[in-house]
């Protein structure tokens, strides 16, 4: 098999709805983040080497997932690769970073390799990637990623694409620092195992309004969906990963007349989400930033972003 060189860029992502309830298998609602992306080009060296501005722990790991990447994708196993990566996914913010690199190295390393690969083989690849980085992830960030649209997600399942029944006003804002998606998951599987009872009725509580919120959703009703958000907000403080400067930062943006506002994410730090009124979405964004939110992101997912 004769390699050659390839480069390809995969987005970040965010996730609408469910987060943390999808590693119990309850459904969620995940979007690409276009707004930001990582691209890797690969090409056949002498030996592995890996440009990336990252920090010494980032770049250990990422050379960790270049050799597992390179056992994965037929031809590359005894081939050392040069692996440059450029982006502006923020690491460890809850953006999907590491499955955004995952996905856009598997995929130019099979395109290297000649194999065209549609989104369910680069995102097997990913996840196992993905499962060296995070431990037991559920697997929505390399599967919406992969996909580069929408879809509503369940863990062990096929992906199902979700389309968007109209424009939506987003506003992503940060707390500034980063939490820990291990940490947060631990936590919450600490509370579910003392718990089991009380548990069970979060999970059901949470299945529902996720539910709703893909009804929303594809209706494109804003009105409907942003009530489903401080649903799920609560939810996730109930489970013990929202933190002071998260619910600060939602509470501002209801105060600007967001229909909805949540954390995403893994929570403790990271970013939290609103859903703005149409044309509203100014308004909010400037709220957040008052509030100490940087980076501020403004999005509009439009329905033409829901086709795969
Ligand atoms: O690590 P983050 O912030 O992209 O969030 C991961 C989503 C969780 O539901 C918390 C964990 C998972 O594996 O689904």
């Amino acid at each position: 098999m004769t390699l050659h060189s390839a480069t390809s860029a995969a987005p970040g992502k965010v996730i609408l709805a469910g987060e943390h309830f999808a590693v119990y298998g309850r459904p969620a609602i995940a979007l690409p983040l276009l707004a930001v992306s990582t691209q890797v080009t690969v090409q056949p060296a002498a030996n592995d080497q890996l440009d990336a501005a990252l920090g010494e722990g980032d770049l250990a790991r990422a050379r960790t997932l270049v050799q597992l990447a390179r056992a994965r994708v037929p031809g590359w196993a005894d081939q050392p690769v040069h692996v440059r990566v450029d982006g502006s996914v923020p690491v460890g913010m809850g953006l999907g970073s590491s499955a955004a690199f995952a996905v856009a190295l598997t995929r130019s390393l099979s395109l290297a390799a000649g194999l065209r690969w549609g989104p369910e083989a680069v995102r097997e690849v990913a996840h196992a990637l993905e499962r060296s980085v995070h431990g037991d992830p559920s697997g929505l960030d390399d599967t919406v990623i992969a996909y580069g649209a929408p879809v509503l997600f369940r863990r062990g399942a096929l992906p199902e694409p979700i389309a968007a029944g109209a424009p939506f006003e987003l506003v992503l804002a940060s707390v500034g620092y980063a939490g820990s998606t291990y940490e947060a998951v631990a936590g919450v599987r600490r509370l579910a195992d003392a718990r089991p009872a009380w548990f069970e009725g979060v999970l059901a509580e949470a299945t529902d309004q996720v539910a709703g919120a893909a009804d929303a959703f594809r209706r494109g009703d804003a009105q409907a969906l942003g009530p489903r958000l401080n649903a799920l907000h609560h939810l996730l403080s109930a489970v013990g990963v929202s933190c002071p400067d998260l619910d600060r930062l939602v509470d501002a943006a209801r105060g600007a007349g967001a229909l909805g506002a949540k954390l995403v994410g893994a929570g403790c730090g990271g970013f939290m989400l609103a859903l703005a009124e149409p044309g509203r979405r100014a308004a909010v964004a400037q709220a957040l930033r008052e509030s100490g939110g940087s980076p501020v992101l403004e999005m509009v997912l439009e329905p033409r972003e829901t086709s795969a």
